[in-house]
């Protein structure tokens, strides 16, 4: 198992990768550190509550948890939602939490986010232990504290920040995720590579065939040195406040409004993550700030890990995209603000770029090339 901690203004907290870890002695001390003697809700979605609850629970009673109960909302990302944040807090009433009491989080980036705003904010926050079982929220997000839920409106607009006290990631449970969420993961580990480690990126470039496999210890390295990035940027901006952060949002704000615009049912997050990724490096090439190689590079490793880069849903126009994304939380008075790449490796905030250039951009990944 390897073991590495977060270390943030408000908190500090052991990232334990590895697998079985929800059965390892090394894991259950941690576990044990966080849980022993308090009541855990653990709280996953339709789809991993029956393959992994019964394993949470039985780690959470070996670590000394009491009264452990279970909620399950409808996998998905259209069900991030206010209302289903509702009904785990009346689940939570049920349960007879008090404010010594954990949520357990046990999912993927959905289940984290859902779960985490839960502990955040119900009797004005309690304990969060993330168990990932996703690709994408071993590497992203159930590190470094942001949970939240979807609007119509955008992705993620209300939410917290809320560090957990541990994060184990189990990479067995990697074994039953479908192929489409195991591609969601690889884009945001592309993201990794492209915003902060050209070595990374390049091994990524490497290693499509072993990637794409799950090869099992290519993947506990890459998961490693995800969250050992993240640990660093959390470490350094904890709240997105210092334009540290800010660039884990490479492809994001193209991104999420693919997201939303396609009501949470379209493209799924990874995927309206590459497609965002592909538009911001053509924006880069456009302003003349990334050499048309290096985004080339990019769109190769995308395409090898079978990872759309163009939009076919009518509905997303140029002007439907950027009225979503003018919504995003990184947007300031209306006006965009985003993360491009100079380089493999490398990314730069661009604030107000021309909209007229955006919009070329995003017309110009529409439909079939
Ligand atoms: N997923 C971006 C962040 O956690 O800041």
């Amino acid at each position: 198992m390897r073991q590495l901690t977060v270390i943030t203004t408000s908190a500090s907290y052991p990232v334990c990768i590895g697998r079985e870890t929800l059965a390892c002695p090394e894991a259950g001390q941690a576990l044990r550190a966080a849980v022993a003697g308090r009541a855990c809700l653990v709280i996953s979605d339709s789809q991993v509550g029956p393959l992994y609850g019964a394993a949470a629970r039985r780690a959470l009673e070996a670590a000394g948890a009491v009264a452990v109960r279970a909620a399950v909302f409808p996998a998905g990302e259209a069900a991030k939602t206010l209302d289903t944040v509702a009904g785990l807090y009346r689940e939570a009433v049920a349960a007879g939490l008090d404010r010594t009491s954990a949520v357990v989080a046990l999912g993927g980036g959905v289940a984290g986010d859902v779960a985490g705003f839960v502990a955040a904010t119900f009797l004005r926050g309690i304990m969060l232990v993330q168990m990932p079982t996703s690709l994408l929220a071993m590497v992203d997000s159930s590190v470094g504290g942001k949970v939240g839920v979807d609007l119509p409106e955008g992705k993620n607009l209300v939410g917290a920040f809320h560090q957990p006290v541990l994060v184990l990631a189990d990479l067995a449970c990697l074994g039953t995720l479908p192929p489409r969420e195991w591609r969601c993961g690889l884009a945001e580990i592309v993201k990794y590579g492209m915003s902060l480690d050209a070595a990374l990126f390049r091994r990524l470039a490497s290693e499509t065939g072993p990637l794409l496999a799950g090869d099992p210890a290519l993947i506990e390295d890459i998961v490693a040195r995800c969250c050992q990035l993240k640990a660093e940027v959390v470490g350094a901006d904890e709240r997105e406040e210092s334009g540290r952060r800010v660039i884990l949002n490479y492809g994001h704000t193209f991104g999420h409004a693919i997201e939303a615009l396609g009501g949470y049912t379209g493209l799924n997050h990874g995927e309206a993550v590459a497609v965002g990724m592909a538009m911001a490096a053509d924006l880069a090439v456009a302003l003349g700030r990334l050499p048309p190689a290096a985004a080339a590079e990019q769109e190769r490793l995308l395409t090898a890990l079978h990872l759309p880069v163009r939009l076919d849903d009518p509905r997303l126009t140029a002007d439907r995209m950027l009225d979503a994304m003018r919504r995003d939380k990184k947007s300031r008075g209306g006006r965009l603000r985003l993360v491009l790449p100079t380089d493999i490796g490398r990314v730069e905030v661009v604030a107000d770029p021309d909209e007229s250039l955006v919009r070329q951009v995003i017309g110009g990944r529409r439909g079939s090339a």
